[in-house]
């Protein structure tokens, strides 16, 4: 086998990437009202495309699935309109974009809400805590309404629709958000899911809801234009270790191998500069089990990675693609920083949410600086 560099070209279903270095999904709650995204965010992503591939926000597949203010969508046509400049201008810049689906479940609140939608999830399980809405400040998390089978279907045909759109719109492909305690893993994680039909209980059940969206949205625009993000072990909006993690995880990834998707997404919350302890011996060891049954499928990890460890986990192959978080809000020129040694900005916490340019389009190219 030869070595592989951060800096090689990788091939990702339909497209090259000229590194393996990927932006990963932020949300920045930079939209409008009507979940569409505006000249800000065009230049955003366009300043970014240097990355081998750029992961958008996470986007509402629909009106049930946006629970935070400001956050885009691409359900409606006006969403995909929205999006076009922006999938324009990374392509202009040579760059690739795939979309982030992200239906936010139970981790929601009517504030954040179009009207006519409702929060729901597998089961009637309310988050503890609170989350910020515009209107009234932070507000407690409400009780969700449970699925029926009816709802799970519709759920289920949301995420095919955003799909559809996130193609028309014309990004390089999707990622379904299956991380971080949003819908796909309030059905994978059993404190979340109490169910005891088809969608509950086993862990055959559990993974279905993932297993069928991924399925569907692979059939409607091509398998190598779907990716999975998941969050094993993840400590996000309620989520933490339960006795059959590996089970879940090791099931969800031999059912989908087989599709051919263009990469599995493993993030990681454990990292140091996450506000965790550092490396999870039991997150370790089940990401070597889910690349070593993902076989050749390109794999990508994220999660407090620096340039020397990422480098070191491409050249070892522990992982095909390294994706960088918050390093790349600052530094929207990472790859080349990254490559010449170049010194890195500090992202400023303050404003990842907050509307207007401030933090978003404002952090300077190493060129640029004085
Ligand atoms: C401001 C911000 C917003 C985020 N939003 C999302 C999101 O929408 N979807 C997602 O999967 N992860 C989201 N994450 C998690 C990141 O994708 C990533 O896993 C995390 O930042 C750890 O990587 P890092 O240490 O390189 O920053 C977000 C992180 C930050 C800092």
């Amino acid at each position: 086998m030869t070595t592989k560099s951060l800096f090689d070209s990788v091939r990702l279903g339909r497209i090259t990437l000229p590194n393996r270095l990927v932006m990963n999904p932020m949300t920045r709650s930079r939209s409008d009202t009507e979940g569409r995204v505006g000249e800000l965010t065009v230049t955003y992503f366009a300043q970014r495309a240097t990355a081998g591939l750029i992961i958008s926000d996470g986007i509402a597949p629909s009106p049930n699935g946006k629970g935070y203010p400001r956050i885009p969508g691409l359900w409606s046509d006006a969403q995909v309109e929205a999006w076009k400049p922006v999938t324009k201008a990374v392509h202009d810049a040579g760059g690739r974009i795939f979309a982030q689906i992200m239906h936010t479940g139970r981790v929601s609140h009517p504030a954040n809400m179009v009207a006519g939608s409702k929060i729901v999830a597998p089961s009637a399980v309310q988050l503890d805590g609170q989350m910020w809405t515009d209107e009234s400040g932070m507000q407690a998390y409400p009780v969700p309404e449970a699925l029926d089978d009816a709802g799970v279907e519709q759920a289920k045909n949301e995420f095919v629709h955003a799909a559809k759109n996130a193609i028309a719109a014309g990004f390089d492909g999707i990622e379904l958000h299956g991380a971080n305690g949003y819908l796909i893993e309030q059905f994978l994680y059993p404190g979340t899911n109490r169910r005891s039909d088809r969608w509950g209980g086993s862990v055959e059940n559990r993974i279905r809801f993932a297993v069928e969206v991924t399925r569907a949205t692979a059939a409607a625009i091509g398998a190598d234009r779907v990716g999975l993000r998941i969050s094993p072990y993840g400590k996000a909006n309620g989520t933490s270790e339960y006795p059959e993690t590996d089970e879940t995880y090791m099931a969800l990834a031999k059912a989908l191998a087989p599709l051919g998707l263009a990469y599995l997404h493993v993030a990681d919350h454990f990292g140091a500069t996450n506000g965790g302890p550092g490396a999870y011996p039991k997150l370790e060891a089940l990401k070597a089990k889910l690349r070593d049954i993902w076989g050749e499928g390109p794999f990508l990890i994220g999660g407090s990675f620096e340039k020397d460890s990422a480098v070191r986990a491409v050249k070892e192959g522990t992982t095909d693609l390294v994706g960088f978080g918050k390093a790349f809000i600052a530094n929207p020129d990472l790859v080349r920083r990254f490559r010449e040694g170049l010194e890195l900005s500090a992202p400023d916490a303050t404003t990842f949410f907050t509307p207007g340019a401030k933090g978003y389009t404002d952090y300077p190219s190493a060129a640029q600086e004085p």
